[in-house]
């Protein structure tokens, strides 16, 4: 069965990683035993030049596993640094690696099981993510080269969250928001899944609770735990899903200008967001809610700015002539991103970022700007209602074109409808009208107005078949001339909302015959039949013939028929009188009496019926209040009340 164009079911594949993972506080003491399931015998050890301490612990809790050590993992993982480590391993006859350190030392260990395809315990001192992604950026003569394989991905994480309470407060911050980078960037990429989602949902409002907290209390453990816990989730969604423009301006300004990878991340992120929400508003949107702000790439620049953390690529040493370079780059290799890449759209947020602004509110998108146009151009209409009603028209419409995602060949058909509706309307028939009772519209506004006048009469609607200036009647006439039908003696009363009978009022009724249809229907009728125009006597009191009213269907001959067949709709209307009272000092009443018990009732195809309108039409046996000679009639009594 195919997937309905309009169907908002999502089409995804989701691949998870095998990976062991071991979180908590001082979990380093279990590095052995994870060494030892892993079946290592001979270690490498691999840290940053800054993780003495922390490499020296793991070492004493690898004890005799510990074959050699390598400390010299450097940012970006250069080839020849990886080179240099290879030839160590191979010396010591290493069969396992463990890594412990940041996202430098982590890569180290990946390019090495890339190349060996030893296994890897992995302990994370940042929150960088890296140790959760099959992912490795080498750097080899000055351009950095992302490459995909599960060969590289850890069998092992240890989160040891006492590793972390010594990373510097700016160390921690930029790091976090580079995981927040891959939480962002899950959420629009191209692969985003159910799981991504709300990893990434996740990871954005731990990170954006839990750092603050962080740099206020570093060595305390609990926020640490959070901040570590959010990190996770980011780094998985990064293993899992393709990242967009953000990594890749990223990558493209620490392999090509040697700038810190963090850090970079970190001014980046909020222009890189800014840039692309009006294109993911909806995403956008749940990024802020996340973050629990207003504006989701203003709110990471306040909460990196807050927080002391760096706004500037100048201040990162990137020269502004570099820009346009930068900018070039970056679109030469298009990556998935919701926001098409233009070199003019990246230089202005390379130019934003150099100069460490604060992103503008998120851009308003070009449909935005266009309904803003068409709005802007009612702006001097004199008629205060006429310019609400134009502007929410227009608002209105332009939503649902950009909403449904319309098409041309839709809109094409619209217009065809709507002219052949236009077509089809002549001095009897009133397609338009049709329309609006077949979508509800005509009710909603019966609805509204009936609404604003309580203890009255309810309103229905007018419907296409009413004829101004219908034949006068006196009371007691027969209006349906002779036509078959069971004869009808209605006997009904105008009053006010206190019962004060309204005399002379102007009624006009009208119906169809009992084949389901008007006068104005049938051109062979020498005249109108079923339709009158009375007046109510002192007590408010009208009599007259009719017959008993018959459902009938609507048109069905127009593209009103062709819209109830294309949405399996009947095109009945439930049996009724249609009755206008008019009176001065009253208000003007346009209602319907629906025969209790007829056919459709539930289910009128203009939506007419109102309970209140629903009346007894009861069979008579004795004979007609008049003296007129028939067989069986019916009565129909009814007050209608009308609002001073
Ligand atoms: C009618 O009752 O006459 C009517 C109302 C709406 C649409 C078609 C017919
Ligand atoms: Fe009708």
């Amino acid at each position: 069965m195919r997937v309905p164009d309009n169907c908002l079911m999502r089409t995804f594949v989701y691949s998870s990683h095998q990976q062991r993972i071991v979180f908590g506080a001082g979990t380093v003491d279990r590095v052995r035993a994870e060494v030892e399931l892993l079946g290592g015998t001979r270690v490498l050890l691999l840290a940053g030049p800054r993780a003495g301490d922390l490499a020296g612990r793991v070492a004493d809790v690898l004890g005799p596993l510990m074959s050699g050590r390598f400390d010299g993992a450097a940012m970006h993982t250069p080839v020849d640094v990886t080179e240099q480590a290879l030839a160590i391993l191979q010396e010591y006859g290493t069969d396992c690696l463990v890594a412990v350190g940041g996202g430098s030392t982590v890569g180290l260990s990946k390019a090495l099981a890339l190349r060996t395809d030893l296994p890897q315990v992995v302990l994370p001192t940042t929150y960088a993510g890296s140790e959760v992604t099959p992912v490795l950026g080498e750097t080899a003569d000055g351009r950095k080269v992302t490459r995909r394989s599960p060969a590289v991905l850890p069998e092992t994480v240890v989160y040891d969250v006492e590793l972390t309470t010594g990373l510097p407060v700016d160390i921690s911050l930029t790091s976090a928001i580079n995981a927040l980078a891959h939480a962002v960037e899950a959420l629009y990429s191209p692969d985003a899944n159910p799981v991504t989602d709300r990893l990434a949902l996740d990871a954005i409002s731990g990170i954006a609770q839990a750092l603050p907290r962080v740099v206020a209390d570093p060595s305390t453990l609990e926020p640490r735990a959070d901040l570590l816990q959010a990190a996770w989730l980011a780094g998985t969604c990064l293993g899992t899903v393709r990242m967009g423009l953000h990594h890749k301006l990223a990558h493209l300004l620490g392999g090509s200008f040697g700038l810190p990878h963090a850090e970079t991340h970190t001014v980046l992120l909020p222009h890189t967001m800014a840039y692309n929400a009006a294109a993911a508003p909806d995403i956008f949107n749940k990024i802020a809610s996340a973050l629990g702000v207003p504006d989701a790439p203003t709110g990471v620049f306040d909460l990196v700015a807050g927080l002391g953390g760096p706004t500037s690529l100048r201040v990162l040493g990137v020269a502004e002539g570099d820009l346009p370079k930068a900018a070039e780059l970056a679109v030469a290799q298009p990556v998935p991103n919701p926001r098409e890449l233009s070199e003019d759209g990246i230089r202005t947020l390379l130019a934003d970022a150099w100069h460490g602004r604060s992103p503008h509110r998120t851009q308003p998108s070009a449909a935005d700007r266009l309904t803003q146009d068409v709005v802007a151009s009612f702006g001097s209409t004199p008629d205060p209602r006429t310019k609400h009603l134009l502007t929410g028209l227009v608002e209105h419409l332009h939503r649902f074109v950009v909403e449904h995602d319309l098409t041309d060949a839709e809109w094409r058909y619209a217009i065809d409808f709507l002219t052949r509706t236009g077509q089809k309307c002549d001095d009897t028939r009133q397609e338009f009208i049709l329309l609006s009772d077949t979508l509800g519209v005509s009710s909603m506004v019966d609805l509204l107005t009936n609404s604003r006048t309580q203890g009255t009469t309810p309103s229905a609607v007018l419907g296409p078949f009413y004829v101004d200036g219908p034949p006068v009647c006196e009371q007691g006439a027969d209006i349906a001339n002779g036509l078959a039908g069971t004869p009808l003696w209605v006997d009904v009363r105008v009053t006010d909302q206190h019962d004060v009978p309204v005399p002379q009022a102007v009624v006009d009724v009208w119906q169809s015959n009992s084949d389901g249809f008007y006068d104005v229907q049938l051109p062979d009728l020498d005249g109108p039949v079923l339709r009158a125009r009375f007046a109510t006597d002192d007590d408010g009191r009208l009599r007259f013939w009719t017959i008993v009213p018959a459902a009938y269907p609507i048109p069905e001959d127009g593209p009103v028929g062709e819209m109830l067949k294309a949405v399996g709709r009947h095109p009945f209307r439930a049996p009724h009188v249609h009755f206008m009272i008019g009176a001065p000092g009253h208000t003007h009443l346009v209602t319907q009496l629906f025969l209790a018990g007829g056919d459709y009732l539930d289910s009128d195809t203009v939506f007419g019926v109102k309970p209140e309108l629903v009346v007894d039409f009861t069979s008579q046996d004795g004979a007609p209040p008049d003296g007129r000679q028939v067989d069986e009639w019916s009565l129909l009594n009814y007050t209608f009340r009308i609002a001073r």
